[in-house]
């Protein structure tokens, strides 16, 4: 965790998080969250404003009358959606830049947490978690680490990355960095100030054998990151979004039990692709 520490002492040169998307976020997740306060917030970023008017008039929330304002928003479709559609919104810039270490060129990484999220959230929903926005806010977030560990990795590749047999992302991340991405993340995210139902998901998302990823957050994280994965998607041709039914098969047994998840799954991911295909280029801007 030290060294994970160590790559985040100088993250505002790395990853400046604007001031308002990070307000916003933590006024979302505070438990007494004020409507006003929120959509005062929110006006002082004009971007997100936007995305947030036009996110709110796409096609998915299906509204006759149009929405012309934050607060409108919040009256017209509810406290929980717009606090995703609130951190979403604050956090495309962020997930939107391309990852060289990693091979993912612009907005894929972007993309790929998006699904995440939306995956998440659904899933969340059918489990009946008490905190959906949180475990969304994990899933949009639980790949950032990848943004502050980019250029090192890249660095450290060029000098001495010649691994036969070929090793895995964390594997590589750990013999190259001596930390990797999802704890950098959870240490990022702890700087920022958001809460543990948020932190732990990312810190933990691809170590199921420590105790604490016996919370649900945090299999809903995985199970959704593993779940992305095997939806593939193509900017340039959103209509053949596709799931691999037998990767699904063949992983099965090493995915975290879900409530109400293996009986719904045709639905959910069904919801899934219909959501993630209509939304997801509204917040490209
Ligand atoms: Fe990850
Ligand atoms: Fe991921």
């Amino acid at each position: 965790m030290d060294v994970a520490r160590e790559y985040i002492k100088n993250i505002d040169k790395i990853a400046p998080c604007p001031e308002v998307a990070l307000d916003v976020l933590s006024i979302a997740h505070e438990s007494d969250c004020s409507i006003p306060k929120l959509a005062e917030k929110i006006e002082q970023d004009p971007g997100l404003t936007a995305n947030m008017l036009q996110m709110a008039n796409s096609a998915y929330f299906g509204h006759i009358k149009k929405i012309t304002s934050i607060r409108d928003i919040i009256v017209r479709l509810g406290l929980e959606t717009v606090k995703i559609i609130a951190i979403t919104s604050a956090s495309v810039g962020l997930l939107n830049t391309p990852q060289k270490g990693y091979a993912l060129g612009r907005g894929e990484l972007w993309h790929h947490s998006y699904g995440v999220a939306t995956l998440a959230n659904i899933i969340g929903r059918y489990a009946k978690v008490r905190d959906n926005a949180a475990i969304y806010t994990a899933a949009l977030l639980h790949d950032v680490g990848k943004i502050i560990l980019d250029r090192p990795l890249q660095l450290e590749s060029y000098n001495r990355d010649n691994q036969n047999p070929p090793l895995t992302m964390i594997e590589r991340e750990r013999n190259l960095l001596h930390t990797d991405h999802a704890e950098v993340g959870m240490a990022l995210l702890e700087k920022w100030g958001l809460p543990e139902s948020i932190c732990v998901p990312v810190g933990l998302h691809h170590d199921m054998s420590q105790p604490r990823a016996k919370r649900l957050g945090v299999k809903i994280v995985h199970l959704a990151d593993f779940l992305a994965h095997i939806t593939e998607y193509d900017p340039e041709k959103p209509e053949d979004m596709f799931f691999d039914a037998l990767a699904y098969e063949d992983h099965k047994e090493n995915l975290p039990e879900v409530p109400h998840f293996e009986k719904n799954m045709r639905l959910i991911i069904d919801e899934y692709i219909d959501k993630f295909t209509e939304t997801v280029s509204v917040f490209e801007l």
